[in-house]
């Protein structure tokens, strides 16, 4: 199945969508899509087909984020933890990413006609040598897309992403880019694999906890937490999803309210330099990946 697919909504669903957009609307949504090896046994299928399934859920709530006008989404497709399963499944699981990824690439004119930046956070150094390259080239093909994102977890989980921050920043006042002044939360946020800051944060599968995932990024979203396995979540649960953040978005924090934006750029010379170093060591990883 393709990453991009349209045109999938019948004439009633897109009525609701337009429905729904008389409301405010979530623009970045992160998603925690759990339940495929359920949903597998359920069908009495190989786990493998659950977590495929599970690419192809992903696709079709792409396109209900797209119709809706959410902007920039956040999945969460592999965590650290995972390496702890099976010697079989998580060499299925990188088998099917490294499958995916390449189709991402074959779809590079679709994905660059809808300006889509793809992101891949975590850390890449835990993945194989085919996958880090895969992922070095999609996330340079799209770095300079602006129209939507998306941000695939993959090797992730939040308190490797926080400790990372916290390392670098700790780094750049040794190699005095910094004083220990400059250290603040803005700071930090910046230093993360993902500045950015979802509205609306949704769980699969019944299960309630995050489990490591944007835990920073996450200080002040929504959250919903639906019954279903993710295989199994369709329009309907996605709607029931947006209503959620629709309810809840008049009792939110003003912070919320004006946008839950990511932290902006600093006005110190030294942060500024700092950044770009860290922008630059980041972009001169992925030529590195992509070129071995
Ligand atoms: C959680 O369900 C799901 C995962 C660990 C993998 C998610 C991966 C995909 C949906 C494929 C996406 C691939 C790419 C390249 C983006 P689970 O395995 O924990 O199932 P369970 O909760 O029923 O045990
Ligand atoms: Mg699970």
């Amino acid at each position: 199945m393709s990453w991009i697919i349209e045109n999938s909504l019948n004439k009633f669903q897109y009525f609701l969508v337009n429905i729904l957009k008389c409301g405010p609307i979530p623009k970045h949504v992160g998603i925690i899509m759990d339940g495929n090896r359920r949903y597998a046994k359920k069908i009495k299928a190989e786990k493998v087909v659950g977590h495929s399934r599970g690419f192809d859920k992903l696709s079709e709530t792409l396109e209900w984020c797209k119709e809706i006008g959410i902007k920039e989404v956040t999945v969460y497709a592999f965590s650290i933890e995972n390496f702890k399963r099976t010697e079989r499944e998580v060499a299925e699981l990188m088998d099917l990413a490294s499958e995916k990824f390449k189709k991402l690439l074959e779809e590079e004119d679709k994905l660059m006609l809808e300006g889509v930046c793809v992101r891949i956070i975590g850390d890449l150094s835990l993945l194989r040598k085919d996958l880090q390259k895969l992922i070095a080239k999609a996330m340079l093909l799209t770095k300079d897309n602006t129209k939507s994102y998306l941000n695939i977890a993959f090797a992730y989980v939040s308190r490797e992403e926080i400790s990372t921050s916290i390392k670098n920043v700790i780094k750049g006042t040794e190699d005095k880019f910094l004083e220990v002044d400059d250290v603040t939360e803005t700071l930090l946020s910046q230093s993360l694999y993902l500045n950015s800051f979802p509205d609306l944060l949704i769980r699969t599968s019944g299960e309630v906890r995050l489990s490591d995932f944007l835990l920073w990024q996450s200080s002040n979203c929504v959250i919903y937490f639906s019954d279903v396995l993710w295989p199994e979540f369709s329009f309907w649960n996605f709607v029931l999803c947006i209503l959620h953040y629709q309810k809840s978005y008049y009792n939110l924090k003003p912070r919320n309210l004006y946008g839950n934006a990511p932290i902006c750029r600093s006005e110190n010379e030294r942060v500024e330099k700092y950044l770009t170093f860290l922008r630059v060591n980041r972009l001169d990883l992925l030529k590195t990946y992509a070129a071995n």
